[in-house]
């Protein structure tokens, strides 16, 4: 059978190393994310500390590096000193972001302890929405400020001798949407953001921050916000936000399996804002983008905000993802190693029970759902330098992105163990792809996994946990510098080649 997509993986084809900030995940004070999420005292798996083991082993299986952390909505009236101190005397407050009541019983330093046993790095993020320069310099100081100071000796009365030494910090969270606490326009958050930045960096000139970009591509004054945040801030920060969720309930399949598209422009349209910026400023800097929300989000069955009742830690979002939902996740990743020349941080939102990989049951398992997979291989075999992968394939016609390629791919290369890796989606509903790769002369295969199934809308479920998993491809063949497979439909692969001759060791 004549191939219907060709492609070459050639080493020399370098776009930039592979960032382990871009495997990043979300943590905030929404729903079950925290509370029965990743902590649950007298949870029966629980540790000391009241972290769920069984969460914070399938957080290390997943393969994430950076969480944010608290929000999100919920940051934009938070105060931090409510969740720090002895638990009995913290205050209950009401979180206007989830109509919910918070008790403060998990604040930065569970956060931080948690974080270590995860094996991630924190990045926080502060409250620009209700609060500004000040708050912004407390927090920082009793987290960061060894010792000495009123702040940081009341961090070591809480038990944290030693700083945390938090290094990635968000100035706020989506303050151009009207939904958001202490909204903003985009010269009042432009100001205030560069103030912020501007004590921050005086506090510590090696810190990274990253300012409020667009809530979404669809605000009006996407593009225009964030030339005007960054004019006013071009100097002292290094990440421009961009947030992005995509919603499989209108039945409109062929748009949703293209999201990619959607996704890859929306970050060019960014890089050609931040450039021009620069262009303007005469500033040769060039500021990088922190892909700090995305996922696949049922969007259009919630409701909003306001329809929530007050409550403590509601079911909120947790939407159960099937097969084309992860391939469209798996697509996402490959989004934004291609674009790891300029991506620099990328966040899915969330960790646990909120629009999550994990899910949990209070009392009960942990279980991962079929986004889960592509995470985590992506995250494991994602090594060394991306390279550019420009597949030759027909084209799939989609009513809100156009004609887009029907695979879409990427790959790594690992130049200390010289292992090549492939990415790739077949978004193709109605068949399978055969697929010709040329290789680098003298390679094998290593492993070829893919995750598909004749029932896309499959899911895993407290009951069924693994009824989605990856499997091993059938039908690669290899010959020289040529191999040959077929992706099924809507299915995403991962192919793992070394060369021949294993690499001594250096
Ligand atoms: O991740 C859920 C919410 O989506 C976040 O709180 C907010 O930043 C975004 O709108």
């Amino acid at each position: 059978m004549a191939p219907a997509a060709r492609l070459t993986l050639d080493p020399s084809f370098r776009i930039g190393p592979v960032e382990p900030r871009l495997f990043g995940s979300f943590v905030e004070h929404m729903g079950r994310s925290v509370y029965t999420g990743v902590f649950e005292p007298g949870h029966p798996l629980a540790d000391a500390d009241g972290f769920r083991a069984d969460v914070l082993e399938l957080t290390r299986e997943l393969g994430v590096t950076v969480v944010r952390y608290p929000g999100g909505n919920f940051v934009s009236n938070y105060r931090w000193e409510d969740g720090v101190g002895p638990v009995a005397d913290r205050p209950a407050r009401l979180d206007l972001a989830w109509r919910s009541r918070e008790d403060n019983s998990f604040g930065l330093n569970e956060f931080m302890t948690w974080a270590a046993k995860a094996g991630v790095e924190p990045m926080m993020a502060l409250n620009l929405g209700t609060r500004g320069v000040a708050e912004a310099l407390e927090l920082v100081e009793y987290a960061n400020y060894p010792g000495g100071t009123r702040l940081s000796e009341l961090r070591r009365a809480h038990g944290v001798d030693k700083p945390h030494d938090i290094r990635l910090w968000c100035l706020g969270n989506e303050l151009d949407g009207p939904w958001q606490m202490g909204h903003k326009t985009a010269g009042e958050y432009g100001r205030l953001a560069a103030e912020t930045a501007r004590a921050l960096k005086r506090f510590d000139p090696a810190l990274s921050l990253v300012a409020c970009g667009s809530s979404n591509s669809g605000m009006p004054t996407f593009g225009a916000w964030e030339a005007e945040v960054l004019e006013a801030t071009y100097d002292m920060v290094d990440y421009i936000s961009l947030h992005a969720y995509y919603d499989p309930s209108d039945g409109d399949a062929d748009s949703f399996l293209a999201s990619a598209a959607d996704m890859d422009h929306m970050i060019g349209s960014i890089v050609a804002t931040a450039d021009h910026v620069g262009a303007k400023l005469r500033d040769r800097k060039q500021i990088k983008l922190s892909f700090d929300e995305w996922n696949v989000w049922y969007q259009s069955r919630f409701h909003g905000e306001s329809s929530l009742e007050w409550s403590e830690h509601p079911r909120l979002i947790e939407d159960s993802y099937d097969v084309t939902d992860a391939v469209v996740v798996g697509s996402l990743l490959i989004t934004l190693l291609r674009n790891a020349d300029r991506v620099g941080v990328a966040c899915q939102a969330q960790l646990a029970n909120v629009i999550a990989p994990i899910m949990t049951e209070p009392g009960g398992p942990a279980w991962r759902q079929t986004i889960f997979h592509p995470f985590a291989l992506t995250a494991r075999y994602a090594r060394g330098e991306v390279l550019r992968v420009e597949p030759e394939c027909r084209t799939i016609s989609t009513a809100k992105y156009g004609e887009v390629p029907a695979i879409w791919a990427t790959a790594t290369h690992d130049p200390d163990s010289g292992e090549l890796t492939l990415f790739a989606v077949n978004r193709d509903r109605h068949g399978p792809c055969a697929m010709e790769i040329e290789l680098p002369a003298g390679t094998r295969v290593v492993e070829h996994l893919e995750l598909a199934d004749q029932d896309a809308s499959a899911r895993n479920t407290a009951s069924a946990p693994d009824r989605v998993v990856p499997r091993p491809g059938a039908g690669l063949a290899l010959d020289g510098r040529r191999a040959t497979l077929a992706l099924p439909p809507v299915s995403w692969t991962i192919v793992r080649f070394a060369p021949l001759t294993a690499r001594s060791a250096p």
